[in-house]
């Protein structure tokens, strides 16, 4: 079990005491980039990854939510991401991309869309590291977790599971102590919180929280 939170919900004007907030108590740093063209909003990219490299040892867990993901993978490399997810509405099959990461020594996955069935990863989960279900339409940090999407994580579990494969599944959007327990129930192992974490003054404390939510047998 895993907890990220994403940085899209800090205070982006002291984004380094914002990172500082949850270096102790998070397992990944979750970085939204966006491009205006494959969502309709715009965030940061790498000359902000490589900056705020050298302000905390958490890996950076890379949602790249931009129309040519590919091309950004070996500046991200060099920016010291650790993990990169692209979209298969971007990328409908990730085979090069997938060679490409593993070259520049990056850990790979996919991420889809609320609207993909679950049925478009089958193809590719043996060439993932982390496949990533959005549980919000990508774009904006904030909205209300999509409690549809959670069969297409069971489906995914099962797949991973009965293939013997240890694929991390992550989930994004949404994810408060209110709906992490029906993601984890579902199979996710990796939790993606903006709002839930930055939006909370003791970050520790949320992430605590969600930990207590998650760790629990069903
Ligand atoms: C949405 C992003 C999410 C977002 C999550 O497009 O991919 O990572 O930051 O934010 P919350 O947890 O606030 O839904
Ligand atoms: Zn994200």
């Amino acid at each position: 079990m895993k907890i990220a939170p994403s940085v899209l919900a800090a205070d982006l004007s002291r984004l380094a005491d914002e990172v500082a907030s949850v270096e102790r108590s998070a397992d990944l740093l979750h970085l939204d980039i966006m491009d205006g063209h494959f969502v309709p909003n715009l965030t940061f990219g790498v000359p902000v990854i490589t900056a705020l490299r050298s302000c905390t040892e958490l890996p950076f867990d890379c949602h790249l939510m931009v129309t040519n993901p590919v091309e950004y993978l070996p500046s991200l490399a060099e920016a010291g991401a650790d993990v990169v997810t692209l979209h298969l509405e971007a990328v409908p099959d990730p085979t090069e991309a997938a060679v490409l990461a593993r070259r520049l020594g990056l850990r790979f996955g996919v991420v889809i869309s609320p609207p993909t069935p679950w049925e478009a990863v089958a193809p590719w989960v043996e060439t993932c590291d982390t496949v990533l279900v959005m549980s919000v339409h990508p774009g904006f940090g904030g909205q209300e977790f999509m409690p549809e999407v959670l069969a297409k994580v069971e489906a995914l579990r099962k797949l991973v599971d009965s293939n013997g494969l240890s694929t991390d599944i992550q989930i994004d959007g949404g994810i408060t102590t209110a709906t992490a327990r029906a993601a984890r129930d579902a199979g996710a192992n990796v939790f993606v919180s903006g709002t839930g974490i930055f939006g909370r003054p003791d970050r520790s404390q949320a992430i605590e929280e969600l930990r207590a939510v998650i760790g629990e047998q069903p």
